[in-house]
């Protein structure tokens, strides 16, 4: 039992990764707050983990740009357990899929930085006085892979996750002495259904996961959210004590090493340069 009496916050913790993790969290011991907008999946996602025998809680609708929504259920939190010990900022994703520099909305954009980077934020700003007063505390974010490396181009979400990744380096320095640990994870192409938004389920979509996994993964296939929740689980334990301002790249390789198939530095056009 690596959580054992530990409270953690959850946001988008009703699908994907986040429900993922909250499984996760609950079997390891701890007891699992989803705050998602989406209430009714999150109390689905509270039922599965009560079922299995696991405590977790949905108090209300949360919107992670709504600061409001939020502190009801932090304040809720403190009420009914007293503490909380972890936040994973699970909450993410994209307003139009299509942000070149020709086609990007401006409000498409302002919604995208403003789901990403203030939904990542205003939690933080919820649970601090807490984590504060207790002298510790996980903050767990989520960038995305393509925030440096972008293999597509989707200019206001990886500008936002970049910034993400900036507010975590920046948060882990200054909250480090108060014994407050503040990472990020930077997902690969997980499944999810995060990718509803990108392109419907069926047998296209299929063909180009599988694609992209060979092409672009070096270990040749796309990511589960359980992928996701173990690494997330590491960097909520004391396992990872000695760790703080990190990003841990989930993608099967995608990040740090090159795929076998992949474009430019294994082609034969390279070996000629290098030549
Ligand atoms: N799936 C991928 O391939 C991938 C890759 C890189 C990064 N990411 C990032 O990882 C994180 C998790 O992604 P996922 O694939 O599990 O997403 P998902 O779409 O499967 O789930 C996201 C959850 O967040 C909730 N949510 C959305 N907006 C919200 C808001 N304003 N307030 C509260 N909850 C809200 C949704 O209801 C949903 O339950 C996100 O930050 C995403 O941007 C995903």
């Amino acid at each position: 039992m690596l959580l054992k009496d530990k409270v953690a916050i959850i946001t988008g913790g009703a699908k994907g990764m986040g429900e993922a993790t909250g499984k996760k969290f609950a079997e390891e011991g701890a007891t699992v707050i989803i705050a998602d907008l989406d209430f009714d999946s999150a109390q689905m996602a509270v039922e599965q983990i009560q079922s299995s025998g696991g405590r977790a809680r949905a108090y209300n609708r949360v919107d992670v740009t709504d600061s409001a929504t939020i502190k009801a259920t932090v304040n809720q939190t403190i009420a009914e357990f007293g503490k909380v010990d972890i936040l994973v900022n699970c909450a993410g994703g994209t307003f139009g899929s299509n942000g070149s520099s020709e086609n990007i909305n401006m409000n498409d954009w302002d919604r995208t930085i403003n789901l990403n980077l203030n939904g990542t934020l205003y939690p933080i700003m919820e649970v601090l006085p807490y984590m504060k007063e207790q002298k510790s505390g996980k903050i767990v974010n989520f960038s995305s892979m393509g925030a440096f490396n972008a293999y597509t181009v989707v200019l206001h979400y990886h500008a936002a996750k970049g910034a993400v990744e900036s507010l975590t380096h920046n948060l882990a320095f200054e909250l480090a002495p108060q014994g407050i640990h503040v990472n990020v994870i930077s997902p690969g192409p997980i499944m999810t259904p995060f990718w509803d938004e990108l392109m419907p389920q069926g047998p296209e979509r299929d063909q180009f996961t599988a694609a992209l996994a060979k092409k672009e993964v070096p270990l040749q296939r796309m990511g589960t959210p359980e992928d996701i929740a173990g690494v997330c689980l590491f960097l909520s334990t004391g396992l990872s004590d000695y760790v703080t301002g990190q990003k841990i790249n989930v993608g099967g390789g995608m990040g740090n090493i090159i795929s076998h198939n992949s474009t430019f530095l294994s082609s034969e056009e390279n070996g000629k340069v290098n030549k």
